[in-house]
């Protein structure tokens, strides 16, 4: 079977630092995949090649073994990609609804002679990206701020609004970085359920996480880094019981 995602010998330098040192890995639709790693391992920058926001020194990334590589990241989005940034990017002049309504603009069938004339197919694609901003809005608990500005939101709301953005047009794979850094506990909980039902209903994700109880509980499988590298992968149960994982975190080296 041909994985969605498959990565092969990622390398990207920053001035003479190897962020990403040849990595490998594979995703295949509905999994929940982990990625963990102390700070400055290489996540952000792996995901930021993997999807187009920074061009990879070498290596392969293929989703349904068609070549991402040269696509710009507008492109890998429109392929099914879709992705959310460690630091909060949201349209902040816009209502929460607003936000979610341009996340979807990009994948709109309709053009702009359905705009200027107001045909039932651009009404139709309108309610119903309407309907799923509001399941999605209610989903993360947001439902009062369903008209306010963006701006108003707290960091951890303002996660949560990036978080449905990037869900709003039905991706085939999501990744997500750190998605729940700043945010309360019961509210990981509540978005820990949501994720695992989206997953149910056909969702694929990628998950880079801090938070070990989140990673630990929602992964099929976790993939640890370590200065650039894939240290390792597995379980979590797996991953969790590796003592070469808690060396890494301690900055112990044999
Ligand atoms: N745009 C950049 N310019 C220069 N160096 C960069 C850039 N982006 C990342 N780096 C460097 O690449 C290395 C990996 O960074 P990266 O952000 O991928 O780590 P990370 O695993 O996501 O860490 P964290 O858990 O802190 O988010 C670090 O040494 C970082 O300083
Ligand atoms: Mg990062």
């Amino acid at each position: 079977m041909i994985p969605l995602l498959s990565v092969t010998g990622l390398a990207k330098s920053y001035q003479g630092v190897r962020a990403v040192d040849g990595v490998s890995f594979e995703m295949h639709a509905n999994e929940i995949v982990g990625i963990i790693g102390p700070n400055g391992s290489g996540k952000s920058t792996t995901v930021d090649c993997i999807t187009g926001f920074q061009t990879a020194d070498a290596g392969d990334v293929r989703m349904e073994g068609a070549p991402l590589q040269a696509l710009a990241a507008w492109q890998i989005a429109r392929a099914g990609l879709m992705r959310t940034f460690q630091t909060v990017r949201v349209y902040e002049q816009l209502t929460l609804e607003e936000n979610l309504l341009a996340a979807m603009a990009q994948f709109d069938a309709t053009n702009w002679l359905d705009a200027l004339f107001r045909t039932p197919r651009l009404r139709a694609a309108d309610s119903s990206a309407r309907a799923r901003a509001r399941t999605l809005i209610n989903m993360a608990g947001l439902t009062r701020y369903h008209d306010a500005p963006v701006g108003i939101l707290s960091y951890g709301q303002k996660k949560l609004v990036a978080l449905i953005s990037a869900l709003m047009p039905k991706p085939r794979l999501v990744i997500l970085d750190e998605p729940v850094a700043g945010v309360n506990p019961t509210r990981i909980r509540e978005i820990e359920a949501a994720l695992r039902l989206l997953r149910d209903e056909g969702e694929t994700f990628l998950i880079i996480e801090h938070n070990m109880d989140f990673i630990m509980n929602l992964c099929d499988r976790v993939i640890v880094f370590d200065q650039g590298r894939k240290l390792t992968e597995g379980t979590p149960a797996a991953v969790h019981a590796d003592a070469r994982v808690l060396e890494a975190y301690l900055g112990v080296r044999p």
